[in-house]
């Protein structure tokens, strides 16, 4: 057992979240037009999804990134939808000032369109995701969804749902070629409704172009700092990954360091009988105490 204070019961000096106002997908365009940088981060569970919320971050992705940090698979294709739905819903329930957006995992909207539609429905209805992010220049689906009234955040560039197709994760769009078609590719998925774009992993003169040219907002990552915002995965922030971390990526803290170390210090107390003392441990009214240790060694 453990104790949490649901969001409403928020009893701390007011969190950044609680100051200010709820994001939506407007709020984010507004955002750009007033050139104001968009903050988003991704998050997994309600625990780290309160506090990201609550440091008043404007979006947060719940990833398919979930797959490798979370679970432990090699790359993000594995993830299921009930297994994002299951995430979406344990942040939807920490979150109230952020933008909720849930990735569709790799299978879900790659084939009918309308099987991309219902699925999208699915994070909305069944979790209270408020905008899903799909990989790729679907023009198509992301009109249907659009249609569905489904706000849909649009992943260009390195796209690690396609990373058997690339060959790895490598930065893309490093030729004049390739470039111009990331944009022909960006601006059709903004003519074709989606309220915003991740752009990932592509050079910086070529992410600094396609936020110029698109009215909505782009939101980098390994992409410079030009985008109209940043996102990173919650993981790699923190040194959470068991892995060397890419060049764009920038540790905030050392959190595996200090896990280790709390966790060390626990097992020595443990095996050390220094945990719990008697001040952690719960007593009889001391007007019983005496009689009711009397009766329980007699009893023994
Ligand atoms: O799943 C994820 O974490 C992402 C971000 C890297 C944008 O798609």
């Amino acid at each position: 057992m453990s104790l949490t204070l649901p969001p409403e019961g928020r009893q701390a000096a007011a969190p950044t979240s609680q100051l200010r106002t709820k994001v939506t997908m407007p709020a984010l365009a507004g955002m750009k037009r007033e050139g104001k940088p968009i903050t988003a981060l991704t998050a997994y569970d309600y625990a780290t999804s309160r506090l990201v919320d609550e440091a008043g971050i404007d979006l947060i992705l719940v990833g398919d990134s979930l797959a490798m940090v979370v679970l432990g698979h090699d790359n993000t294709l594995a993830v299921t939808v009930d297994e994002m739905l299951h995430h979406t819903r344990a942040v939807r329930r920490a979150v109230r000032r952020s933008l909720v957006v849930a990735d569709m995992p790799f299978g879900s909207y790659h084939g009918k369109i309308s099987e991309g539609v219902a699925n999208a429905v699915r994070f909305v209805k069944e979790a209270g995701a408020e905008a899903v992010k799909i990989e790729g220049p679907r023009v198509e689906l992301v009109r249907a969804l659009v249609d569905a009234e489904i706000p849909v955040v649009g992943h260009l560039g390195l796209t690690p749902q396609s990373v058997h197709r690339m060959g790895g994760y490598r930065v893309q769009a490093k030729t004049i070629e390739a470039a111009t078609q990331l944009r022909l590719d960006a601006a059709a998925l903004a003519e074709a409704g989606a309220g915003a774009l991740v752009l990932e992993g592509v050079p910086r003169e070529v992410a600094a172009a396609i936020t110029a040219e698109l009215e909505i907002p782009v939101i980098g990552i390994g992409a410079g700092p030009d985008c109209d915002g940043q996102i990173l995965v919650f993981h790699d922030i923190l040194n959470m990954t068991f892995a060397p971390h890419a060049k764009f990526v920038r540790q905030y803290a050392d959190v595996s360091a200090v896990i280790r170390t709390a966790v060390e210090q626990y097992r020595e107390d443990v095996e050390q009988r220094a945990f719990p003392t008697d001040e952690e441990s719960y007593h009889l009214p001391a007007s019983k105490r005496a009689n009711a240790e009397a009766a329980l060694v007699s009893k023994a």
